[in-house]
């Protein structure tokens, strides 16, 4: 119960990852704001669901807003919200482009922007940023995806040395494949039981919020053991 009375917001909170880590969160004690834009997975007294979309940063600024305005402060921020797609290069949709840059990259980016004043106040706070091993190294036909979470990388390593003098953690956390929805926009994969549950990283996620105040993960890499069985 480590982080009983602190105050979370998890992006993508509906299901996948970051539903395990709401129901982690609150198992520890914390009180837990969702974000996400197709409605609550489950009720408890301690979780409110909020309707969002990350690529809004003024709906998500009024979210962020009526959280401080209720809670008083906002301990930490996990920005889980994401989405993949997947095909060659000159095949992509300049649309699909925009969309994977304006959820997983600009969605990560408000989300710290409006988290940092107050975790900055207050001398402490956590934000974690969900990245990908495909944040690490490329894959033919995962490009846009992968830039995307390169510039997550890019994004987490700087801010945590900006930050780190003010007390704030910022950890970047690089999974292998997860079992979930994620996959709904692969034509040649599908989620199976020798990836990673959503849970195990969600457990790892939970292991960083609670290190002592002295150190922290600055990243966490995350790959299935037997990933094809
Ligand atoms: N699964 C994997 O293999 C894997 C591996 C490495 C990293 N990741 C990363 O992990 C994160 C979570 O993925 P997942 O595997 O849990 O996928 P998922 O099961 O598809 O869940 C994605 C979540 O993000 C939310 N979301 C998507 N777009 C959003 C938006 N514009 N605004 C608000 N919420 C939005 C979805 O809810 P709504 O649709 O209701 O908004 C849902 O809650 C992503 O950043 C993904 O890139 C996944």
């Amino acid at each position: 119960m480590n982080l009983k009375g602190k105050i979370a917001i998890v992006t993508g909170s509906n299901k996948g990852i970051g539903e395990a880590c709401v129901k982690q969160l609150i198992e520890a004690g914390a009180t837990v704001h969702g974000i996400c834009r197709s409605g609550c997975s489950f009720s408890h007294e301690n979780y409110t669901c909020h309707h969002g979309d990350v690529r809004d940063y003024e709906g998500i600024k009024a979210i962020f807003e009526k959280v401080i305005d209720a809670q008083g402060s906002i301990d930490i921020l996990i920005n889980n919200a994401g989405l993949g797609y997947f095909s060659y290069c000159e095949d992509l949709h300049i649309d699909k482009w925009q969309e994977l840059f304006d959820t997983n990259v600009n969605g990560v980016f408000y989300g710290c922007k409006l988290a940092l004043p107050g975790m900055k106040k207050q001398g402490n706070g956590h934000i974690i940023n969900i990245a990908s091993i495909a944040g690490l190294e490329g894959y033919q036909q995962v490009s846009a995806y992968c830039a995307t979470k390169f510039a997550v990388r890019g994004f987490s390593e700087a801010l945590y040395k900006e930050v780190r003098e003010s007390g704030v953690k910022v950890t970047c956390v690089y999974p292998g494949s997860v079992k979930t929805d994620f996959f709904r926009h692969s034509e040649s994969i599908d989620a199976h039981d020798n990836m990673l549950m959503p849970e195990d990283v969600a457990a790892q996620i939970l292991f960083a919020l609670q290190t002592p105040d002295n150190f922290h993960n600055v990243n966490i890499e995350i790959r299935p053991l037997k990933p094809r069985g």
